[in-house]
């Protein structure tokens, strides 16, 4: 038989040396004097022990009514009690990691299926065009079909304050410098007061390639760093325009409050140079928090579902450390976004490439099976897993997770499954979704001639309208 001790440490290595059982159960053993009462208080120890190094878990499920919108996620292994969570509470977002093939796709599938909030999914790997076949209302749109305009500022937001939130994500997106962004800042001032914006904010609205077209006639005065800033600034969007064919050459880009009330939206990102993918999602994520702001409720209720597969990229660590990019915008916004009822549903394999923010911001974690121990080691220290607990993950089959909701302890939960034929080929999107594209709206940029405007470095402009 152990001694005493041992068994303490035991219970402490498994984080159980508060449980209500433990502690009465060591006070008796510490305090009996007949060996043999000790010795049989003890062997109950020890077998309380042992059941936690078979199941080191004994968190309890969220209470969810059926009033709650309740999403189920699947139910407790070996117990099989059902593990559901509030559909509002998404708007503490959710953050699934798991080795590549363990079921994270198929968990957001399951999620997806089961809520009656619009949302709006980031797609790099085409996983989510074939929902077309499985609800009526998705539509799909890939990256070429896309009409944006990054400059046409939300309703009711101050053109200035869009202007500003324009420079910090392009300049954020592109790596660039402080310099940099107020070069940006002023010549989209510019451009609003070329466009009369600022007398009267109706459409036309200029464009990327208006941008582009201002800076490139800019009559720099060959100062040094203007004439720097100007060509980095050019580097990054000449690509921008270019690549993108005409995404962005439009004067109002598809409505994005009618896209905000659609059933599930599939951006489709796949081959899209990654700088412009994560502009666009950047800019769009900033676009939707400033329009709540200004247009949106604070009901607490979850309002629109941000889904990100592969969210190392939208939420890279790597920005996060970047003290030349300065704050990550698109962290910032997470931890604020709960406000407006934006949730977020995010999944990766790797969580050492994602940024703290959003672990820590994420209400539940779902971890899935994993062999990368650092990778491991990453989000099973946001979720303050014990070591016991550690290794009985490393057991866990696909489409199996351990969920931590809130401030409530991990629970193994073997997850829904939900399947979905990956059939659907580019002609088949076409044909399927082409009466969607048609009726969507967007207008034409006009472009402007700014070969003689009077535009030198935008500075004085600006300072006109601070
Ligand atoms: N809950 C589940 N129950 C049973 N099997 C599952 C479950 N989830 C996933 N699987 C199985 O695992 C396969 C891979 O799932 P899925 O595509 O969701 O993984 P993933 O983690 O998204 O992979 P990747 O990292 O490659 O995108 C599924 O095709 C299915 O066979
Ligand atoms: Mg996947």
């Amino acid at each position: 038989m152990k001694d005493l001790s041992t068994l303490e440490q035991q219970l402490e290595r498994l984080g159980i040396q508060d449980h209500p059982k433990a502690k009465q159960l060591l006070q008796k053993a510490t305090v009996a004097e007949n060996p043999r009462v000790k010795k049989a208080v003890k062997q109950r120890l020890h077998v309380f022990i042992q059941s936690y190094q078979e199941y080191p878990f004994n968190g309890e499920t969220p209470n969810v009514s059926y009033t709650d919108r309740p999403v189920i996620l699947g139910e407790t292994v070996g117990e099989g009690r059902t593990y559901a969570i509030k559909e509002d509470e998404l708007t503490r977002h959710l953050l699934t990691v798991g080795a590549t093939g363990t079921g994270k796709t198929t968990n957001h599938y399951n999620i997806l299926d089961q809520i009656s909030t619009p949302c709006w999914i980031f797609d790099r790997k085409r996983d989510y065009r074939h929902l077309i076949h499985e609800t009526t209302d998705v539509l799909v749109i890939p990256w070429n079909k896309l009409r944006f305009n990054p400059l046409q500022p939300p309703e009711n937001v101050g053109l200035l304050r869009w202007a500003m939130v324009f420079s910090e994500i392009y300049s954020h997106a592109g790596d660039l410098l402080s310099g940099s962004k107020n070069y940006i800042l002023s010549h989209v001032t510019e451009l609003y007061k070329e466009y009369d914006l600022f007398r009267d904010r109706s459409p036309p609205y200029p464009s990327l390639h208006d941008l582009e077209a201002l800076i490139k006639s800019d009559k720099v005065n060959f100062v040094r760093k203007e004439s720097n800033y100007r060509d980095t600034v050019l580097n990054r969007l000449e690509p921008m325009t270019t690549v993108t064919g005409p995404i962005f050459d439009c004067s109002q880009g598809y409505s994005l409050p009618e896209l905000m009330k659609r059933n599930v939206v599939v951006f489709e990102f796949g081959g899209l140079n990654r700088d412009i993918q994560n502009f666009i999602q950047e800019i769009l994520f900033a676009w939707l928090y400033e329009y709540m702001f200004q247009n949106g409720s604070r009901n607490g209720q979850l309002q629109l579902l941000l889904i990100w597969d592969e969210a190392k990229q939208a939420f890279s660590y790597k920005k996060e450390q970047s003290d030349a990019a300065g704050i990550p915008e698109i962290d910032d916004l997470t931890a604020r976004a709960r406000e407006f009822g934006l949730g977020i549903m995010a999944a990766d394999q790797e969580a050492t490439k994602l940024t703290d923010s959003l672990k820590a911001n994420t209400g539940t974690k779902m971890l899935l099976p994993m062999k990368d121990w650092k990778q491991f080691k990453s989000i099973a220290e946001s979720m303050k897993l014990t070591e016991i607990q550690k290794r009985y993950i490393q057991n866990l089959d696909v489409g199996q997770a351990v969920v931590q909701h809130g401030n409530r302890k991990p629970v193994p939960v073997d997850l829904n499954y939900y399947d979905v034929e990956k059939e659907v080929s580019d002609n088949d999107l076409k044909k399927h979704q082409s009466e969607k594209w048609k009726s969507l709206d967007y207008t034409l940029s006009q472009g402007k001639d700014f070969s003689n405007s009077s535009s030198s470095s935008g500075d004085s402009s600006l300072a006109e309208y601070i």
